[in-house]
């Protein structure tokens, strides 16, 4: 108690404050997602995401190095495929988007590469699965999450990062990567992925709004939390070897909730409108810089291992 305790003791200088601070982040722990577009020649702005890009395959050898020169360890690869149909087949192609881009990725440097996987972006109805009168099956597309993941690991991918929430889909993938010998693939598992406008920006950036309907019926509802602990509990039966929480800024009592009740490497998703609220709002605030670093910094605090970022590239240049 006052006059024995002083909290301010401790703040007296930056050392000290340094010193006892409890979280630590670095570049290494960042991720910063790829927009790959098969259709582009120039790499091309995404109006609702400032200062992000789309990138044509020819122009990734060299931002992987640009990426790898800064510091950054990691990416997530997100394609734009020249063609969609309702079965999302160009996913699995072995000349894909996706999978081109993990060979440049594999050839060219020596950054881990996380694909994500789902279907969303290569069905022309824009859903994560496979529709079967007039709904999303789940059991079928479970099939092809386990094409898509093995054709994924052979284009040389670290990590694959299945984001449809379908029920099973992690062991699914499991079971298809060990049958093809990929017995050393990490499944980054979007575990506790919520239904959220928040992903409005992503959606325009890889083209991959649903045509009819919402994502309601297998993304999870933001009024709950257990659930998030359930989706955990099942995917780490299931065998996935880093779990996540997503989005994060929002979602930040599901993150400190995850954190005590699994010992798997738990990743965070800030995702796209976070971004953009963030980057809109900062010059305005006047402390570009700070608030972007407070941004970081919190999902960290609540008991982030690792952090998916748009805001990766630029903290790896200003810090
Ligand atoms: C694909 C996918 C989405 C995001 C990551 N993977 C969009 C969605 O589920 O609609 C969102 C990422 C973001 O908003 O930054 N399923
Ligand atoms: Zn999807």
């Amino acid at each position: 108690m006052f006059p024995t305790e002083r909290m301010r003791r401790l703040r007296k200088s930056e050392s000290m404050r340094d010193l006892v601070s409890e979280t630590q982040i670095s570049k290494q722990k960042l991720i910063m997602p790829v927009f790959v577009d098969e259709n582009l020649k120039e790499p091309k702005k995404i109006d609702t995401m400032p200062g992000i890009l789309r990138l044509p395959l020819g122009a990734l050898e060299e931002y992987f190095g640009r990426l790898e020169d800064l510091g950054l360890r990691s990416v997530l690869l997100f394609g734009i495929p020249k063609s969609k149909d309702p079965a999302g087949t160009s996913a699995y192609d072995p000349e894909g988007v996706v999978q081109k881009a993990l060979h440049i990725c594999d050839e060219s440097s020596r950054l881990i590469s996380i694909a994500d996987l789902c279907l969303c972006e290569y069905t022309d109805h824009g859903h994560c699965g496979l529709i079967q009168n007039g709904k999303v099956d789940n059991d079928s597309t479970l099939e092809t999450y386990g094409k898509i993941a093995t054709s994924y690991a052979e284009a040389g991918a670290d990590m694959v990062a299945p984001s449809g929430m379908m029920d099973g889909q992690v062991a699914a993938i499991r079971s298809a990567l060990d049958a093809a010998n990929f017995r050393d693939t990490v499944i980054m598992a979007y575990s506790a992925k919520y239904s959220s406008y928040l992903y409005g920006p992503f959606r325009d950036a890889a083209e991959s709004t649903p045509k009819f309907s919402d994502r309601k019926s297998y993304q999870m509802d933001f009024r709950n939390s257990r659930e998030a602990l359930r989706e955990v509990e099942l995917d780490e039966v299931e065998g996935a070897d880093i779990v996540m929480v997503k989005p994060g800024l929002f979602y930040l009592d599901i993150v400190s909730q995850v954190r005590k009740m699994t010992k798997k490497p738990l990743a965070v998703y800030s995702v796209s409108a976070e971004y953009t609220m963030i980057k809109n709002a900062v010059d305005l605030a006047l402390a570009q810089k700070e608030i972007i670093n407070e941004a970081i910094y919190a999902p960290f605090r609540a008991g982030a291992d690792m952090l998916i970022t748009y805001f990766a590239e630029f903290y790896a240049e200003n810090f």
